[in-house]
């Protein structure tokens, strides 16, 4: 029986609570921890968890014995709470996104790599069945090669939302909507387009005038193949519709699942190829939906990792690459030129330091509240 605890009795620690309690057979939550004691005791009445409540993680590591922790607090926090359960020999599930830092994800990785323990990041969209299909498809080539990606992370929030007491900030949150939520599609974009040669991007504030951050980003990934990317990440978009599209040499297949393929008739123009779409729709369908999805499918696949000694779909360094994918995004942005990659140690971006002494400061952080968001969203 694996035994679990959670740190950070926030906001999305709730779905952390809701994967754990449908594997009862696999592992138990023994253990919940908060700087703020009265939010363990209420997810403990609330999920009748019988779990020990503590106010800090040594005295946790001190008193309780625990194989894997979620991590569920800011990401400011991530680095040294990833490090201290790593060293004691504890498996760690840590939320999005993995750090506030390249320097500080190297660090984790060094401390993983020590430890033996495992190191996860969570990456919960990867665990839906449209996105593994489409993954599975990409890879089989049968609409031939990417020429074109693009990716469109469109969310909406309300000016109201960067007044919690850790977001808005380079400091805490470590970023705007490209690290916070950019951070999901930028992972499935590395994930199935591998990492690019450079990337040049744009980083603004079109409307929230209570934050740090940019609220807008639009990046354009050169990959060595020749092919291009184009990833968007806001907080403005009205609908939220977000989508990831492939154009590949044969056909056209994207996220939200749609297929169009072309052939060219002899003067060039398009004709549609409907064996070939017909192929890809098949491909799609026969795909089997995933048993579990989103933070259930990941934390499945943890303990399922823990218990066969394999590694997580998502480890340690994949939620690297993100972070330097979203770095290069914030580094270009700034100094209005191509990052290259890998970014190296001596790059002003790489270092939490290097970060917080070159971002643009778009507004004054104003609000310090702490309110409930709604459950599950970010
Ligand atoms: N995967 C997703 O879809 C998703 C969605 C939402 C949030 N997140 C991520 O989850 C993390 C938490 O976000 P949230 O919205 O739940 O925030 P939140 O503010 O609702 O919750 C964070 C909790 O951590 C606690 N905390 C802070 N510092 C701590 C420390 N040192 N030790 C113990 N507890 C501490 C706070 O008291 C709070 O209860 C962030 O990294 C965020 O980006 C991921």
């Amino acid at each position: 029986m694996i035994k679990v605890a959670i740190i950070g009795l926030g906001n999305i620690s709730r779905l952390h609570i809701q994967a754990y309690i449908k594997f009862p057979e696999r592992c138990k939550i023994v253990a919940l921890v908060d700087i703020d004691l009265k939010k363990t005791q209420a997810y403990n009445d609330e999920f009748n968890l019988q779990a020990k409540l503590f106010s800090d993680l040594q005295t946790l590591i001190d008193r309780e014995k625990v194989d894997l922790v979620s991590i569920c607090t800011p990401p400011f926090t991530h680095k040294d709470i990833t490090i201290t359960c790593l060293k004691a020999g504890i498996h760690v599930l840590c939320e999005k996104p993995m750090a506030s830092s390249l320097a500080e994800c190297d660090e984790m990785l060094a401390a993983q790599k020590v430890s033996g323990a495992l190191l996860s990041i969570v990456s919960n969209n990867r665990f839906r069945t449209p996105i593994m299909a489409l993954k599975r498809i990409l890879d089989s080539e049968v609409a031939g090669p990417v020429v074109h990606a693009q990716a469109d992370s469109f969310w909406w929030r309300g000016l109201v939302y960067y007044d919690l007491w850790w977001r808005g900030t380079w400091e805490k949150e470590g970023g705007g909507c490209t690290l916070n939520h950019g951070v999901h599609h930028i992972d499935l974009f590395q994930w199935m387009m591998g990492m690019p040669a450079s990337v040049s991007s744009v980083i603004v504030n079109l409307m929230h005038s209570n934050a740090e951050v940019e609220d807008y980003s639009l990046a354009i990934f050169n990959y060595s193949s020749g092919s291009i990317g184009t990833v968007s990440c806001s907080v403005v978009h009205h609908g939220e519709e977000q989508k990831m599209i492939f154009q590949c040499e044969k056909a056209r297949i994207s996220f939200p699942w749609n297929v169009y393929a072309s052939d060219s008739m002899p003067n060039g123009f398009p004709v549609k190829n409907k064996a070939l779409e017909k192929q890809l729709n098949e491909l799609y369908s026969a795909f089997p939906p995933l048993e579990h999805e989103m933070h259930e499918g990941q934390i499945d696949d943890v303990l399922k990792a823990i218990q066969n000694g394999t590694s997580p779909l998502v480890d340690g360094t994949e939620g690297r690459k993100t972070l330097e994918l979203i770095s290069a995004i914030y580094q270009s942005g700034v100094s209005n030129s191509p990052v290259q990659f890998p970014m190296t140690k001596d790059q002003p971006f790489y270092t939490r330091e290097g970060i917080l002494k070159n971002a643009i400061r778009f507004h004054r952080k104003t609000g310090a509240t702490e309110f409930k968001a709604s459950p599950g969203v970010v």
